[in-house]
């Protein structure tokens, strides 16, 4: 079996009483794409921090392309191929979406000149982002807000994708739109963990999906088999954000309605 792009090993990870990751053991291979759901807090965007390298574990290891990388800082393994985006994202507001990605390029994937420039125009035409490459940040919808963040991400030039709730507040249509975008990136090769609450656009896109409560992942298997896992349900359901119906929706269609 060739080795895994990512691997978490016996990984350890608490904030104070708050166990982020206990013992927790993973891996993803080039070109996989996972699906994290989990209720709020459960440790989601913490664990990607774990993964990207702005957090550091307690006990464990994370290795990448077969490489430990546990002592590398984010912008190491940034340049090794872990890209990411932000729960939270904050672009330039002030420059503009090409700017943006340039920087992007250049500082988060370590290349130089023309090379950035090729980078940045690539990632702003893999996001259908090419039309408003002149527009300020600040006065993007939400929509293009979304497609910036990945953009920025992609210009880094990852084999792994790292997007956290990238799918939130945006409409059905607009979800669809995201997802043949992600979709595109994972079709070139990239492999990506999708965190997200929109369990929709997760399994019209995920092989392969996994809850994180209490430190440990509940169910690895197929979207359907896991949101049919009862502990999944019991803890996952019980969260306030979660739309019971949509999964009942998902389960019916069976393997994730694609
Ligand atoms: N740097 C930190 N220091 C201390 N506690 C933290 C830190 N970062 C996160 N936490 C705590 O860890 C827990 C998990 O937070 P995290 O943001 O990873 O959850 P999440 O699963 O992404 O939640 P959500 O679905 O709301 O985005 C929370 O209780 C949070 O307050
Ligand atoms: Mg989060």
């Amino acid at each position: 079996m060739s080795t895994p792009l990512l691997e978490l090993d016996h990984v350890t990870k608490r904030f104070g009483r708050v166990v982020i990751a206990e013992d927790l053991s993973f891996s993803v291979g080039a070109a996989d794409t996972v699906g994290i759901v989990g209720p709020n807090g459960a440790g989601k965007t913490s664990l990607f921090g774990l993964i990207s390298g702005d957090l550091a574990p307690g006990a464990g290891q994370v290795r990448f392309a077969g490489r430990n990388v546990t002592r590398l800082d984010s912008s190491a393994r940034c340049r090794l191929g872990i890209g990411r985006t932000y729960q939270v994202p904050r672009p330039f507001t002030d420059m503009t979406v090409f700017e943006n990605v340039l920087v992007a390029a250049q500082q988060g994937g370590g290349l130089r000149r023309k090379a950035s420039y090729a980078a940045a125009a690539r990632a702003l035409g893999m996001t259908g982002m090419a039309g408003e490459a002149n527009v300020p940040a600040g006065r993007l919808g939400l929509l293009a807000r979304k497609r910036l963040e990945i953009a920025r991400a992609l210009a880094t030039g990852p084999q792994l994708l790292l997007l956290d709730e990238v799918a939130g507040g945006l409409t059905d249509p607009e979800v669809t739109v995201l997802v043949e975008i992600i979709r595109g990136i994972n079709a070139e090769g990239v492999a990506v963990i999708w965190i997200e609450h929109v369990v929709r656009a997760l399994t019209s896109l995920v092989d392969r999906m996994t809850c994180l409560y209490g430190g440990e992942f509940i169910g690895d298997g197929t979207p359907a088999q896991v949101l049919a896992t009862p502990r999944v349900r019991e803890v996952y359901l019980g969260s306030e954000i979660v739309d019971a119906s949509t999964i009942e929706a998902v389960l019916e269609e069976g393997e994730g309605g694609r």
